[in-house]
């Protein structure tokens, strides 16, 4: 049977993807649902834009999640790849479940004043401002802050330095060198396994203790592993959530009748934890899910995916698919039903999810509180968005006070 021709996508939908990628979705999920990119010398990827295909997908046993059935493909730093995101079952069983202990619900519940009071503690320091960049003096500090708590990181660690350092591996800054950047973050692991392993005093949940503890004690864990899952927590526990306020305020800005309603009497917690939903589908935070490769052909919408093919499920692209989402472009914080898939679904659905949510969920109220009436100070188009893969962010996200 022929294989139908794949159209190409409009230039100007691509030249504006990393801005905005949702005039480019709507291409995709309406004219190419499987959509092919073929290049010279690297791996065909496909995109995967709708809604259904892509929470099958997400579940479908034909795909894989390691990277080694693709030849001469690293999708991270060298030597911090073997962590739960890049594995099938056994491994990806085993791994997850050392994980999980730290993130039960009851735990995480427990986390929402120390969220509030160190959320407040900042948003205090810009009270005099009348310029504020919600990514530099909120989100980033906020979020690592957090995840350093639960991993157990020492405080001198907590910092901008050390952010920069793990955030240059998805989006390195120009001009930084790619081995300087490798050796700082291995350096930076090794520091902080060391200080793990002396056995140092920890106020937090301490994750990372107790995960030093498995590989020593059981070898439940081998050392690989043990770096590779602390590079992937830290970065993952703190890009996602620092993207969910800053892509959210975003939103908030842009659509001042749906913060009316959030700020207004009748917002109550109900309205808060559906807000958090939206916000969460609107402008998903994961904008494409992670690593998968098809383990044997898949056919789908004419197309043949190959086996070692890369399949890449469109996260933001199924959030905005009008077949599932009624108005889907349209923001409305009391949206339910709202499933959508900005955590991911089936197997390798997020392990902080209660917690992102939870953030979310003390976050928006206390930053909209304290800022009061703000305008964006730039247009939205000049915002700097950080071209990553996976993630959608903002490099930065500056207010002025009305
Ligand atoms: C708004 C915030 C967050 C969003 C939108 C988000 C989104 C996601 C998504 C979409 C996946 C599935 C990826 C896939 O199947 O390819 C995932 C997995 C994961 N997330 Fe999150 N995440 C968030 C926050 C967090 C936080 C705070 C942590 C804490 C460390 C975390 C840890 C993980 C881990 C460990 C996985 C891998 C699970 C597995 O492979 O079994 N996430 N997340």
């Amino acid at each position: 049977m022929p294989v139908p021709s794949v159209p190409s996508p409009p230039h100007d939908l691509l030249a504006v993807r990393v801005r905005d990628p949702y005039p480019y979705f709507a291409w995709l999920r309406r004219h190419a649902p499987a959509h092919p990119e073929r290049r010279d010398g690297r791996p065909t990827v496909w995109q995967i834009s709708r809604y259904d295909d892509v929470r099958a997908l997400l579940t479908d046993g034909r795909l894989s999640k390691e990277p080694g059935r693709v030849p001469g493909y690293v999708p991270g730093p060298a030597g911090l790849n073997r962590h739960l995101v890049h594995a099938d079952p056994p491994d990806h069983t085993r791994l997850r479940t050392l994980v999980n202990a730290a993130f039960v619900p009851r735990r995480i519940a427990q986390l929402g004043p120390f969220i509030a009071a160190t959320a407040s503690r900042l948003l205090d320091r810009t009270e005099q401002d009348t310029h504020v960049d919600v990514i530099a003096s909120f989100a980033a500090p906020l979020t690592f802050r957090m995840i350093c708590a639960i991993l157990g990181v020492p405080e001198e660690l907590d910092n901008a330095a050390t952010r920069d350092t793990l955030m240059a591996t998805i989006a390195p800054a120009p001009g930084v060198d790619p081995a300087r950047m490798e050796g700082d973050l291995h350096a930076l692991l090794d520091n902080l396994i060391a200080q793990k392993r002396a056995g140092g005093e920890c106020s937090g949940v301490d994750l990372l203790g107790a995960l030093v503890q498995a590989s020593e004690d059981s070898g439940v864990m081998s050392e690989e592993e043990l770096r590779s899952t602390a590079y992937l927590l830290l970065l993952v526990g703190h890009d996602t959530t620092m993207n969910l306020i800053g892509n959210g305020m975003l939103a908030l800005l842009r659509n001042p009748g749906q913060t009316a309603r959030l700020t207004g009497p009748q917002a109550g917690p109900g309205l808060v934890t559906t807000a958090v939903e939206e916000l969460l589908r609107y402008d998903s935070p994961v904008r494409d899910a992670t690593f998968r490769c098809a383990a044997e052909p898949i056919s789908l919408h004419g197309q043949l995916i190959g086996e070692g093919d890369i399949v890449s499920l469109l996260i933001g692209s199924a959030n905005r698919d009008e077949a599932r989402f009624p108005h889907a472009d349209r923001l409305d914080v009391g949206r339910t039903p709202n499933e959508h898939l900005a955590f991911g679904y089936g197997p390798h659905f997020c392990i902080g999810a209660a917690l992102a949510r939870l953030e979310g969920a003390v976050a928006f109220p206390l930053l909209l509180k304290h800022l009061g009436a703000v305008s964006l100070a730039k247009p939205a188009d000049e915002l700097p968005w950080r071209p990553a893969r996976v993630m959608r962010g903002l490099a930065a996200l500056p207010v002025m006070r009305n």
